[in-house]
């Protein structure tokens, strides 16, 4: 196969300077991952010894991949197709580049349905800080408690306030609140950048947001590194050595290898088709070996500096420990307000702070969008107000079901989680087609295309082999850590059981008092009969324990609508998959095809491979 000279595509949108793709490409990796994701899994994943797997799969699987990423997307784009189902079946004439070429193309749009719920979370709360609004709730909550730990009270508070505001005790109920308004800013801030088109609006708005955003980060960060305070015995310092002293012995988990690798892919936007759609916009000759590591590096300053060392250390100094959960919700939501709160000028850097991550947000649900755009765009001709609209009508339906069904974030959850998968998926089947389709080395010397670096020889060997075999073992320690569990979250009638076992077994715990855990469970399986779940029927339990009948029916009810809400969003992903293959595969038939054709003619396309 050869790849042949540029067609003129002068009439296709370019991005107007280097600076500006990379703060693009950068903008769409700085997002939440790396602020509060991030911390939140090294913390709770080995530390210090954390940044080994991380380190590992930085350079094994997000390098690779990113160079993969930014040279198909400029090869699309040479070829007239800015839009991932064009761009790879541009390279690849076959069923499963559609198939990869899909995944690139619904990955974002989805992800952009629940991650615009917490940008606009981000927003409410930078506005709420700002205003005083969590210093009069914070210290409300303060003196309601007489003598009890001030910070448990405040840690209460800030959950409370970001449950109900997020509608997470009762399905529907973020409709009610004025979260609805935050979303129809953050909805209209995004679609007006990306009408403005990808220099104009994505590139201007990223070369002013990021140093924007970079600046707010180091300034809380000085704040953070010279707090003098001293909490039972706690400062910074001791709040560094917490995030960072490295605790070897979890580098013999394989989760917590898994866990890095994860947070490589969801921080540095690889395998989303982020990068894929943003790259094809570059010129024919425009670098990518150096811009691409340019943009890595700066996702991993803002990841590891920022974001590793503001956060965790503050939340162990005012808090103590036991207070960074592992979710990024939780820490960001929960634990973030109450640690502002005790920071001295905790409203004005808690309001900077959120306003950063608002920020940090846009840069990447803009990307998000983009992809979409120029599949609609690209593969049905459609106009820029028309695309924008198709698709400001299906996110706000996709996001409006997961602003629904908000109880304990359970649509945003499995959401994420099969994003994820998907995510795995095609990566690896853009590392597979650029390492043996185009063939690693025909696309090493294409990537060193007007390149400022080129890469070096030895990455043919990482890209044919060492990447995918990293990238197959991801997606089977995947599969067998997390498929059985979210399998069962599927299921109703499971769920049900365990959700009323648990609070029978609160009961027994209340009664006995003294039993450790594993005695409970002994306990527990003793009265109920069963070592799982629970008896078919009741009438056998002890009058005492039948005084929770009510909550365990309540438990029961809502186990029974999360695994509904888990087999919905299963299918609604399904659903999605397949439309969109479908209507990829007809404009592969059409537009995308006839524009490749001519591409061909005019010797423009790939030829067979030789
Ligand atoms: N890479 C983006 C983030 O880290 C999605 O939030």
């Amino acid at each position: 196969m050869s790849i042949s000279p540029e067609p003129d595509l002068a009439a296709k949108e370019k991005w107007g300077s280097k600076i500006g793709v990379v703060l693009a490409v950068a903008g769409s990796a700085v997002g939440l991952g790396n602020f509060l994701r991030f911390p939140g899994t090294a913390v709770n994943n080995g530390g210090g010894a954390f940044m080994i797997p991380y380190i590992i799969s930085f350079v094994l699987l997000g390098i690779p991949i990113a160079w993969c990423e930014w040279t198909i997307g400029r090869l699309g784009g040479r070829l007239g197709q800015n839009n991932g189902p064009g761009i790879m079946f541009a390279l690849w004439r076959r069923v499963p580049a559609k198939g990869v070429g899909t995944l690139t193309l619904i990955i974002p749009m989805l992800v952009y349905m629940y991650y615009v719920l917490l940008e606009a979370l981000c927003l409410r709360y930078s506005i709420e800080f700002f205003s005083g609004g969590f210093a009069e709730t914070f210290r409300a909550a303060e003196q309601q408690i007489a003598g009890t730990s001030t910070s448990e009270a405040v840690v209460q508070a800030s959950s409370d306030f970001a449950q109900d505001t997020f509608g997470m005790r009762e399905n529907g109920a973020m409709f009610g609140t004025s979260m609805l308004w935050f979303v129809l800013v953050c909805f209209l801030v995004n679609f007006f950048i990306i009408y403005r088109g990808v220099s104009r609006g994505i590139e201007s708005f990223c070369k002013a947001a990021m140093p924007l955003l970079v600046g707010c980060a180091i300034i809380i960060l000085i704040r953070a590194l010279t707090l003098t305070e001293v909490v039972d015995g706690r400062d910074i310092n001791s709040g560094l050595g917490f995030m960072w002293n490295p605790q070897w012995d979890r580098l013999k988990d394989p989760e917590v290898w898994l866990r890095a690798a994860g947070q490589i892919f969801f921080s540095l936007s690889v395998g989303f088709g982020l990068i894929l759609c943003y790259s094809s916009y570059l010129r024919p000759d425009d670098d990518v070996v150096l811009s691409s590591l340019s943009a890595s590096s700066t996702n991993e300053f803002c990841e590891v500096v920022l974001g590793g060392m503001i956060i965790v250390p503050t939340a162990f100094l005012f808090l103590g420990p036991g207070n960074t959960p592992d979710s990024t919700f939780a820490l960001g939501f929960f634990t973030v307000p109450a640690i502002m709160y005790f920071m001295p000028g905790g409203s004005f850097f808690g309001g900077m702070w959120f306003g950063l991550l608002f920020l940090a947000a846009v840069t990447s649900s803009i990307s998000m969008l983009q992809p979409a755009i120029a599949f609609l765009e690209d593969g049905f001709g459609m106009k820029r107000r028309a695309s924008v609209v198709v698709l400001g009508l299906l996110t706000t339906f996709g996001a409006s079901l997961v602003m629904y069904f908000s109880v304990n974030a359970t649509s945003l959850d499995f959401t994420d989680f099969w994003c994820e998968f998907m995510m795995i998926l095609a990566a690896l089947g853009q590392v597979l087609i650029f390492g043996w389709v185009i063939g690693a080395r025909r696309g090493i010397k294409e990537a060193n295309r007007g390149a400022d670096l080129h890469i070096p020889g030895f990455v043919v060997v990482v890209i044919r082999y060492i990447t995918p075999a990293f990238l197959i073992t991801v997606l089977t320690m995947w599969c067998y850590f997390n498929g059985p569990e979210r399998l069962k979250g599927m299921s109703p009638k499971l769920q049900s059981a365990i959700a009323a076992r648990e609070a029978y077994a609160g009961a027994v715990g209340e009664k006995y008092p003294e039993l450790d855990a594993r005695a409970l469970e002994t306990r527990v399986t003793e009265i109920l009969g069963v070592e799982e779940g629970m008896p078919e029927s009741l009438d056998a339990l002890p009058t005492w324990l039948r005084e929770v009948d009510d909550q365990a029916a309540e438990a029961r009810a809502s186990a029974v609508t999360n695994a509904n809400i888990a087999r919905f969003v299963f299918v609604g992903v399904l659903v999605v998959f397949i439309v969109f293959f479908v209507l990829s595969d007809i404009a592969c038939r059409n537009r995308i095809g006839k524009s490749l054709e001519r591409a061909d003619a005019e010797g423009m396309g790939l030829e067979a491979q030789s």
